[in-house]
């Protein structure tokens, strides 16, 4: 089988929004550094995949994050799509002027929901991170850009443990009272589990404005991301191959991968606009660039062989 065989679920969404993030939390954690004409044709592939929003890069600290150093260069070399959204991580006011001088048109600002992931990430309090914030919303909003937001140690941290949700929910409310138009819940060290997920969206009051970004460290991602899906969120990050993981915290590893994140979705008779078979062929084609395979079940189960043949069940069953 090549695609999953679908079954509706009532009261699911009809259709699903995958914010691709493989070329900004995946490439950011890889220990090669790849060259910049790769990146540059892993964005336009995901892009003739299907995907309609594609975070490409970053404009951090490039002593922070050397793997997104080239972000600039980047930028020049992707062949924008229309009608897809191509936006960019920005911490902080220089990283916006960054963003404005290459022609973005969407940000994403990271809060952390902990005192010591908000220390080792931002290098700021968990206070002072939005101060940090402020003036970069006021002025992307000012110069018509879209701003999401992040928050990342939703579930947990590994230096604090479980993070409570009214922590969450008072970064989060923040960021969206300060004009962000989506929030994206992150799981950075994927130890959140399903009735966590309900009970925190629960505490937002509901899906509205709310995205999910799983990390798959303990599993859990896929049944997180049903438990959003029944709560009635709509978009969903990940990242083809199941690259990624945050060089700021050692137990995260990558993200939930879109291949895995499609199947399940199509399996439920939910739309995405994505093709599954050109995902596989890109994390396939991305995994020899980065000399390991890819994480992503699907991918494996989909994708070549070391032989050159394919891993096809048809043949096999
Ligand atoms: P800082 O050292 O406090 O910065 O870092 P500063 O404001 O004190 O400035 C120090 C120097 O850095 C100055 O240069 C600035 O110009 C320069 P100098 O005057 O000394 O020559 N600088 C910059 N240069 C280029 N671009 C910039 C920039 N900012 C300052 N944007 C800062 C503060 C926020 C910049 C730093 O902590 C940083 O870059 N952090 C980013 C860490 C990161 O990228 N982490 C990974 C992404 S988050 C993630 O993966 C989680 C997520 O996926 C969700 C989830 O999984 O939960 C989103
Ligand atoms: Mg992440």
């Amino acid at each position: 089988m090549r695609e999953p065989y679908a079954v509706r679920e009532a009261g699911l969404p009809d259709r699903v929004t995958v914010y691709e993030v493989g070329p900004r939390d995946g490439l950011q954690n890889e220990k090669a550094v790849v060259p910049v004409e790769v990146k540059a044709e892993f964005v336009t592939r995901l892009a003739a995949a299907g995907h309609r929003v594609i975070e490409t890069t970053s404009f951090v600290h490039p002593k922070w994050v050397p793997q997104l150093a080239d972000a600039a260069e980047l930028l020049g070399l992707v062949e924008k799509v229309p009608g897809v959204r191509y936006p960019v991580l920005v911490p902080n006011e220089r990283g916006l002027d960054r963003a404005l001088e290459h022609g973005v048109e969407e940000i994403a600002v990271f809060a952390s929901a902990t005192e010591t992931f908000a220390r080792r990430n931002l290098n700021r309090t968990l206070a002072s991170q939005f101060e940090m914030f402020e003036p970069v919303v006021a002025r992307a909003l000012e110069n018509g850009l879209r701003v999401r937001a992040y928050v990342s140690m939703c579930f947990g941290d590994p230096w604090e443990g479980p993070t409570p949700v009214g922590q969450v929910v008072e970064v989060g409310r923040r960021l969206l009272d300060m004009g962000c138009f989506e929030l994206s819940l992150g799981d950075t060290i994927g130890v959140g589990t399903p009735g966590h997920v309900t009970a925190l969206i629960g505490a937002f009051g509901g899906p509205s404005r709310l995205a999910v970004h799983f990390h798959d460290t303990y599993g859990q991602a896929l049944a997180n991301t049903l438990a959003a899906l029944r709560a009635g969120v709509t978009v969903v990050d990940a990242s083809t191959g199941g690259i990624g993981g945050c060089p700021y915290a050692d137990s995260a590893t990558g993200n939930l991968a879109t291949e895995d994140l499609v199947w399940m979705l199509h399996g439920l008779g939910v739309e995405t606009g994505l093709d599954l078979a050109s995902l596989v062929e890109t994390s396939t084609w991305l995994a020899a660039r980065l000399g390991r395979p890819s994480p992503s079940r699907v991918v494996q189960a989909l994708g070549e062989t070391p032989t050159g043949g394919t891993a096809d069940h048809d043949v096999k069953e």
